[in-house]
């Protein structure tokens, strides 16, 4: 046997501001498949990971929310660490960016960069925004296309003509921020100097880290020539300030990677069998991993092996690039229901139907992968129910029954047995090298194998037969035997069905070199059903909730885009606009729920000469909506009425709160109107 492999795998850290949502999971599901294959084959393997926790982008939304970036930040730790706990992705360590070990890092790295000379300074003029005090980011600068006169564009580039341009170049700029008009200022920033690692990046990308396609597109960029990086902010930014430089702070993607150090070194704090230089150090026998998608690339595989290689760390072995996700063929969609959030899925399906129809669907490539709704209910019902689960369903029962649940000795179709050991090494390939589709097809040609074989022995007919038992006992022993091999298999995509099997078969929990032995005169627990099948109602409702999702994001960012990311902060708006509004004071005569809609209430609003029919995501604050009826409350009158799934909504009222249960909807005092206007 050769000696385990010591392992650190890293999934890119995930911004702080904003939801997991089923893109994101593909990413992590994948690289947890690998991790929990190197665990089950008996390696040393830590998956680490962290909240990307800086950056003006969080900043400005923790702002606009009225709370302190470390608030927002925590917030939002928590609610990833859940997203990703209840999709059975199982990190060593989930830290954040914002901590003291990223903080030290970073200097140490900084430091010794600098000392090496691979930092410069120099004068940067940029726009700056007067209001607000602060130098801006392209995407918080807004105007007029320079070349085909688009309006609200955004200072990088055009999404009308698709022309990329400087934004001083942008007609009539303005700070998507405060809406003053921004004014040039120079300022001095630190550079960190990207060239004098030409060589080495021309080497390594071409020393079998990274994927042909990938290496491919680098070399594009390396013979084009590489630019120095900028990577200092000015403040105010929401990170950490540069050591010995006031007022100048380490740019969100500087201390980002850095991130998976300092989520290991926490770690190391905790299992003292974990040596962190063991890892890290320059000529460091372990393996390290990062698992990426392909539009940050350039961070990964030029800046980041170029900073380790500075500031004298190892590099990574390789980085592993995927695609993006598409559902139903197309980019996600907040208005199809495609732009499916962790939540929204978890609330309604398994975890393991997304886990199996992910790796069945996932090569070694960076082609993108598409959830097409209709084959993942097909696919996941015919092969794992269908298939896998089948074949214990059909024996357990006769074994219960025949032989108070202990399968007999011997075995009962060799060649079975023996193409199912021969099929371990090529499966156990297929994972290491990330084809998980390869693993998953060959996986199920040999559950087919099984299933053909039991339905030509029929133990159900022989059953009925005298003189058989001992045959039919011999047959579901086997099958049961081959439903084990076919678990352990499937451990990797599949831990909670895996448990499930363990409890059934009593044994303890299976490791990769179990599918050598088998079960002989050994005593079954009672068969509980391992997986039921999805049903296609349920994956509506998860469509339909999506698209409430939205509505309710929408409610919460009233200035309209829905992209809050974006454009964190929403602009002052003249009086006109705000004079616009019709707002009124409206009668709920009648509050019901909407079959089909988690979050829904159907409304129904005497306004003084009208009734309107609103839709209103409010459900989850007031599940007995009987209660609302009767009550004054406020709404926008002059919205313009919206086509749902559910009918037109004429209109929105109005609430306060963060969501959940803590929605507040609004009143007037005692003794207003129905229909009078809100000045
Ligand atoms: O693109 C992103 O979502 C980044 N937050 C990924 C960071 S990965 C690593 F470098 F920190
Ligand atoms: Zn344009």
């Amino acid at each position: 046997m050769s000696e385990p492999r010591q392992i650190l795998v890293t999934s890119a850290l995930p911004y702080a501001n904003g939801s997991i949502h089923l893109g994101h999971m593909l990413e992590y599901i994948q690289t947890d498949m690998w991790v929990r294959f190197q665990k089950l084959r008996g390696n040393q393997c830590i998956y680490v990971c962290a909240d990307d926790a800086h950056g003006s982008a969080i900043m400005l939304r923790a702002e606009k929310e009225g709370i302190t970036p470390e608030q927002l930040i925590a917030n939002v730790q928590a609610e990833h660490s859940s997203d990703f706990a209840d999709f059975l992705v199982d990190f060593d360590n989930f830290h954040s960016t914002h901590s003291e070990e990223n903080r030290e890092l970073s200097g140490l790295i900084y430091a010794r960069l600098r000392d090496a000379g691979h930092i410069a300074t120099r004068s940067v003029t940029q726009y700056f925004d007067p209001e607000k005090g602060m130098f801006l980011a392209d995407r918080f600068i807004k105007g007029t296309c320079p070349k085909c006169a688009a309006e609200d564009q955004y200072g990088d580039n055009c999404e009308k003509c698709g022309a990329t341009y400087a934004p001083t170049e942008l007609k009539n700029p303005k700070s998507a921020i405060s809406g003053a008009t921004p004014v040039l200022r120079d300022s001095q920033h630190f550079f960190f100097k990207l060239p004098d690692f030409q060589a080495m990046l021309q080497q390594w990308t071409r020393s079998g880290t990274l994927q042909d396609a990938v290496a491919n597109k680098l070399a594009e960029w390396l013979d084009s020539g590489l630019q120095e990086w900028d990577i200092s902010r000015d403040a105010p930014y929401f990170g950490f300030e540069i050591p010995g430089e006031p007022g100048k702070y380490f740019y969100v993607w500087l201390d980002a990677p850095i991130g998976y150090m300092a989520s290991f070194k926490n770690l190391c704090a905790r299992r003292p069998e974990l040596d962190f230089d063991a890892f890290w150090n320059e000529g460091s026998k372990a393996e390290l991993y990062h698992f990426i998608g392909k539009d940050i690339v350039n961070f990964h595989a030029l800046f980041w092996p170029a900073m380790l290689e500075g500031a004298g760390f190892r590099k990574p072995s390789a980085v592993n690039v995927h695609g993006y996700l598409t559902v139903n063929g197309a980019k996600m969609s907040k208005s199809r229901g495609t732009f499916i959030k962790a939540r929204t899925y978890l609330d309604h399906l398994q975890p393991e139907y997304l886990r199996y129809y992910y790796a069945a669907k996932l090569g070694r490539g960076v082609d993108d992968l598409d959830l097409n709704l209709e084959d993942f209910v097909q696919k996941v019902n015919s092969d794992l129910v269908g298939k896998v689960v089948n074949i214990a369903s059909r024996c357990a029962g006769f074994i219960h029954k025949g032989n108070e649940g202990v399968m007999v000795a011997g075995d009962a179709a060799p060649e079975l047995t023996e193409a199912f050991l021969a099929a371990a090494p090529s499966i156990a390939d297929a994972y290491e090298g990330r084809d998980f589709g390869r693993a998953m097809r060959e996986i199920m040609a040999l559950a087919d194998r099984a299933n053909a074989w039991i339905a030509d022995k029929a133990p159900w007919s022989l059953a009925k037969q005298e003189g058989k038992q001992d045959e039919v006992q011999a047959i579901c022993a086997q099958g049961i035997n081959l439903f084990r091999q076919l678990v352990i298999f499937l451990k990797p995509v599949l831990p909670v069905l895996a448990a499930d099997a363990e409890a059934f078969l009593n044994v303890a929990p299976l490791t990769w070199n179990d599918h050598l032995s088998r079960l002989e005169n050994h005593q079954l627990n009672p068969f509980k059903a391992l997986m039921s099948r999805i049903e296609p109602a349920k994956v509506e409702a998860m469509v339909a909730a999506s698209k409430e999702d939205l509505l309710a994001a929408e409610a919460k960012a009233p200035a309209g885009n829905g992209e809050l990311a974006k454009d964190p902060l929403s602009a002052e708006i003249e009086f006109d606009t705000f004079a616009a509004v019709d707002l009124r004071v409206a009668l709920i005569v009648k509050a019901e729920a909407v079959p089909g809609a988690d979050k829904l209430l159907q409304l129904t609003l005497d306004i003084g000469d009208e009734r309107r029919n609103v839709f209103s995501g409010i459900k989850s604050a007031y599940p007995d909506p009987s209660l609302l009826e009767g009550r004054l409350t406020m709404m926008v009158a002059n919205l313009k009425p919206r086509k749902m799934r559910f009918g037109v909504s004429e209109g929105m009222v109005m609430a306060a709160g963060p969501g959940g249960e803590e929605i507040y909807l609004l009143s007037p005092d005692s003794g207003a109107k129905p229909g009078q206007r809100i000045k």
